[in-house]
């Protein structure tokens, strides 16, 4: 009969069959439950000679890079290397202000440091790296089928298929099967940490396409501590699983404002929170008044570089998830 744990245990095998007694694996974490769960079943299967690579790209959310730090080596035991690649990611992103050019930017940034760090990695014993994991779920791969080419795709979303090809590995998929919500149940059979299994789901590139326009420094710190206070306050009002996604945008328009008696003119904010089941469609969430109030007030009042907020009340469609 088919239960978690029998999956459980029958990945682990099919796991060991395939990479065999000697061979090496390597595979991207990205803090997000899909990857955190495949990894650790590779690390239950072959143990140390599964390498986890977290690329800190510098687009993530306020924390997110020493927590998916601390939730995988140190709550996990899984062997992970972690590259500080920022200064590369914001240097190749220098200029660029459109959606589809920022997201190749990112996509093939990450590419390429993923594949100077796997390059690094020498397995003590000389055997090889052979085998690329992947936390593909079955709606991905549903997707993939029924997309004819890029004439249909609407947003290129970040994939690592160039790396099989530039460095010729042989690609593992255990959630292959699985839904998302089988997939969070497998993390909580698994232990990972509640906060990982239940984290909204954040897109690849990040803050990179949350904030409009160029994306500096800056402008990413802007949007990041903006997005901090708004799921801080979603947790506090005890909203967060209720809600599919929430995040905030930073739109590179200027309004005025005032600020004690001090004029100011800043940036903008908008808020974006939806609910959905398959991210196909989606309604914007009805908050409280009061709720979204307190929000603005704080961001206003906590964030500089911010004079207003806006609360986006577009469904999708037309509106994606994403601004950008
Ligand atoms: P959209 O904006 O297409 O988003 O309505 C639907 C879901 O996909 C996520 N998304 C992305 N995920 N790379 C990703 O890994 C991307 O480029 C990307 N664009 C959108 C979005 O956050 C939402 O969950």
């Amino acid at each position: 009969n088919w239960t978690m744990e029998n999956f459980i245990e029958n990945a682990i095998k099919r796991i060991r069959a395939t990479v065999g007694p000697t061979a090496e694996a390597i595979g991207a974490v990205s803090g997000g439950v899909d990857s955190s769960v495949a990894a650790k079943l590779m690390k239950e299967a072959i143990g140390d000679r599964f390498h986890a690579i977290f690329v800190d790209n510098g687009l993530m959310r306020k924390n997110e890079a020493v927590q998916v730090k601390k939730a995988l080596d140190d709550g996990l035991g899984i062997n992970l290397v972690v590259v500080n690649a920022e200064d590369e990611f914001l240097d190749n992103l220098k200029g660029i202000t459109d959606p589809e050019k920022k997201r190749k930017a990112i996509g093939y940034t990450f590419i390429h440091v993923f594949e100077r760090v796997a390059k690094s990695i020498k397995p003590k014993d000389g055997s090889n790296i052979e085998y690329l994991l992947q936390g593909t779920l079955y709606p991905d791969v549903i997707e993939s089928v029924s997309f004819k080419g890029p004439s249909q795709t609407i947003k290129s979303h970040h994939n690592v298929g160039g790396l099989i090809d530039n460095m010729q590995l042989k690609l593992i998929e255990p959630l292959r099967e699985l839904f998302k919500d089988e997939v969070r149940h497998l993390g909580e059979l698994l232990g990972l940490p509640e906060d990982l299994v239940w984290r909204h789901p954040f897109p690849g590139p990040g803050i990179g396409i949350r904030v409009l326009g160029e994306v500096t420094k800056k402008q990413v710190e802007i949007a990041r501590e903006a997005d901090y206070v708004f799921i801080d306050e979603i947790r506090k009002a005890g909203l967060y699983r209720q809600i599919s996604q929430a995040f905030a945008c930073l739109l590179p328009v200027r309004s005025v404002g005032v600020m004690g008696d001090q004029r100011m003119y800043e940036q903008v904010i908008a808020l974006r929170a939806i609910e959905t089941v398959d991210f196909m469609t989606a309604d914007w969430f009805v908050f409280d008044a009061s709720f979204l109030k307190r929000v603005a007030s704080r961001i206003v009042n906590e964030v500089i570089g911010v004079s207003r907020v806006t609360y986006d009340i577009t469904s999708k469609p037309p509106a994606t998830v994403e601004w950008e």
